[in-house]
C-alpha cells in the first residue's frame, strides 16, 4: 500500500513512525514532513490545505489512503476532496469538522443530542455580550467562536479580565475567528483528553491522555500548544470512560449521522472531570499534537489497521490490541516559545540515542543542514518512551532529554507528576 500523511509536526512523525511498522505499508511519503520524518519516509512539498493539489499529487503517486493530521485540511475540506476522487482517507469532511472549527456548532450538537458541557450563551453583539458577563460575573470563559490557534480562549478570573477579552475579539483580534463570541460557565475539575476512532457509526476508543499546556514548571505562564503528555490518564477511569461513550461520543456522533453529516476519523474529547462524572469542554476533530506521540507509542503498528477500519467503515470488525504499558512525552522547545524565538541553533547528541519500539525522538519543528538537526520551530522534539510503569517511562524520557544537547531549547521537568504522585 502507499499511503500519504499530511502534515510535518511530531504528531505526524509519529503517525508516519506507527504507519511504517506495518507490513502493508509499502510506500510512505509525508508532506510536508522534517527532518525526523525524512528518516523513516518521503518527503514531499506540497501545500496541505489546497485539496486539488493534493488529489493530484495522490494520483500521480499511486496513493491508496490517505491520513490527515492537522485541522486545516480537515476544515478546508481536503478529505472531501480526496473521496470525491476516490480515495480512501482517515478524517472528517468539512462539514463535520465544524465540531472543531465552531464552538457555537459544537454546543448546538451538545443540546441537540443532550450532551453534558458547559452552560453558554453566543453573542454577535459586543454590548450584548458585556451585559453577560457583568450579569453573570466571575470566573467566566470567553471563546471565539471560529479556530484561533489555540489562542481564541479566555478563562477570565475576574470580570475586568473577561470584558477585554470581549473587547479584544470584538475589535478582530482573532480576525473572522471572533466574529461571534461563545461565553461558557468555568467548569472546575481535572482535565483529560479521550480519543476514538469513528467510521461515521461505531466509535472505538485509542487512549485517553493529559497534556500540559503551560510552558512553565508547576503549571505557571502563557499556553502553548502542550509541553508534555502522557497516556493512560488514570483519572479517566473504566467507568468513567464508559459514561463518557455512553454520554457524548455516541450521542454526538448519532446527531451528527442523523443531519447527513457522519463523522468519520479521530475524535478528541476535551473533558472536565468532576465528582466522578465527565463533561465535555471541547472537540478536536484530529489527534492531538503531542498526545498523539504517546497513543502511537502505545499502539504501534496496529494505528493502521485501525485508522484503515474507520475509512472503510469496518470499526466493528476490529479490536486494540492493548498491552499494559505507559508512555510519556516530552516536548523540548526554542528558548522564548510560545513567545518570539530564533530559530537555526544546532541540536547535538540525536545520534546515540536509542530509537526502537520503546524510545523515540519525535521531531516537530526540525530541519537537516548539512548533515545537522537544526531547530526550526517553536516546539522541536518529542522525545518519548514507553514502559510497564509510568515512572521507568518517566525515568527514561528523562534520560534521553539529558543526553541531548542543545542549551538555546528547554523543556518542563515536571511532565507527569499528577499522576506520578497519585
Ligand atoms: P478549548 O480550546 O476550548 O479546549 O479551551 C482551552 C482550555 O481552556 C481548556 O483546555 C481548558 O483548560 C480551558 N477551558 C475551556 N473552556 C472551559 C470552561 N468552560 N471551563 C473551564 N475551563 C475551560
Ligand atoms: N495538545 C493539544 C492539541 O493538540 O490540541
Amino acid at each position: 500500500m502507499n499511503i500519504l500523511i499530511l502534515g510535518g509536526g511530531g504528531r505526524e512523525h509519529a503517525l508516519a513512525w506507527a504507519v511504517k511498522q506495518n507490513p502493508k505499508c509499502d510506500r510512505l511519503i509525508v508532506a510536508p514532513g522534517n527532518a525526523g520524518i525524512a528518516a523513516i519516509a518521503e518527503c514531499a512539498a506540497l501545500d496541505v490545505e489546497d485539496g486539488g493539489a493534493v488529489a493530484e499529487f495522490a494520483a500521480e503517486n499511486a496513493v491508496d489512503f490517505v491520513i490527515i493530521g492537522p485541522e486545516a485540511p480537515l476544515v478546508a475540506g481536503v478529505a472531501d476532496r480526496l473521496r470525491a476522487a476516490g480515495v480512501s482517507v482517515f478524517g472528517p469532511s468539512a462539514a463535520a469538522a465544524r465540531l472543531e472549527a465552531s464552538k457555537a456548532f459544537t454546543h448546538e450538537i451538545c443540546d441537540a443530542a443532550g450532551v453534558p458541557a458547559a452552560g453558554y450563551a453566543r453573542f454577535s453583539d459586543r454590548e450584548a455580550a458585556r451585559a453577560y458577563v457583568a450579569a453573570q460575573g466571575a470566573p467566566i470563559v470567553i471563546k471565539a467562536d471560529g479556530l484561533a490557534a489555540g489562542k481564541g480562549v479566555i478563562v477570565a478570573e475576574d470580570e475586568e479580565t473577561a470584558l477585554g477579552a470581549v473587547d479584544e475579539m470584538f475589535a478582530g483580534v482573532f480576525g473572522a475567528a471572533g466574529a461571534e463570541v461563545v461565553i461558557e460557565e468555568f467548569m472546575e475539575g481535572e482535565e483529560a483528553s479521550f480519543f476514538v476512532l469513528c467510521d461515521g457509526t461505531d466509535a472505538l476508543p485509542v487512549g485517553t491522555a493529559q497534556d500540559y499546556k503551560r510552558v512553565g514548571e508547576g503549571d505557571s505562564g502563557p499556553n502553548t500548544g502542550g509541553m508534555g503528555a502522557y497516556s493512560p490518564a488514570p483519572v479517566l477511569t473504566e467507568a468513567l470512560q464508559a459514561q463518557v461513550m455512553e454520554e457524548i461520543i455516541r450521542p454526538t456522533l448519532a446527531e451528527m449521522a442523523a443531519r447527513g453529516t457522519p463523522f468519520q476519523g479521530v475524535l478528541y474529547a476535551g473533558l472536565m472531570i468532576r465528582d466522578d462524572r465527565a463533561r465535555l469542554v471541547e472537540y478536536n476533530v484530529r489527534f492531538g499534537d503531542p498526545e498523539c506521540q504517546v497513543l502511537m507509542m502505545r499502539l504501534g503498528a496496529q494505528a493502521l489497521d485501525l485508522m484503515q477500519a474507520a475509512a472503510e467503515g469496518r470499526l466493528r470488525e476490529v479490536r486494540v490490541n492493548w498491552a499494559d504499558d505507559h508512555a510519556i512525552t516530552v516536548i523540548m522547545a526554542a528558548r522564548g516559545y510560545p513567545g518570539a524565538y530564533e530559530k537555526g541553533s544546532v541540536i547535538g547528541g540525536l545520534d546515540n540515542l536509542p530509537e526502537d519500539s520503546a524510545h523515540m525522538v519525535f521531531h516537530a519543528g526540525t530541519v537537516e543542514q548539512d548533515g545537522r538537526i537544526i531547530a526550526a520551530g517553536g516546539r522541536v522534539l518529542a522525545v518519548t518512551a514507553r514502559a510497564g510503569s509510568l515512572a521507568r517511562a518517566h525515568a527514561r524520557a528523562y534520560e534521553m532529554v539529558a543526553r541531548i544537547s542543545w542549551p538555546e531549547g528547554f523543556f518542563r521537568s515536571d511532565i507527569g507528576w499528577r499522576a506520578l504522585k497519585g
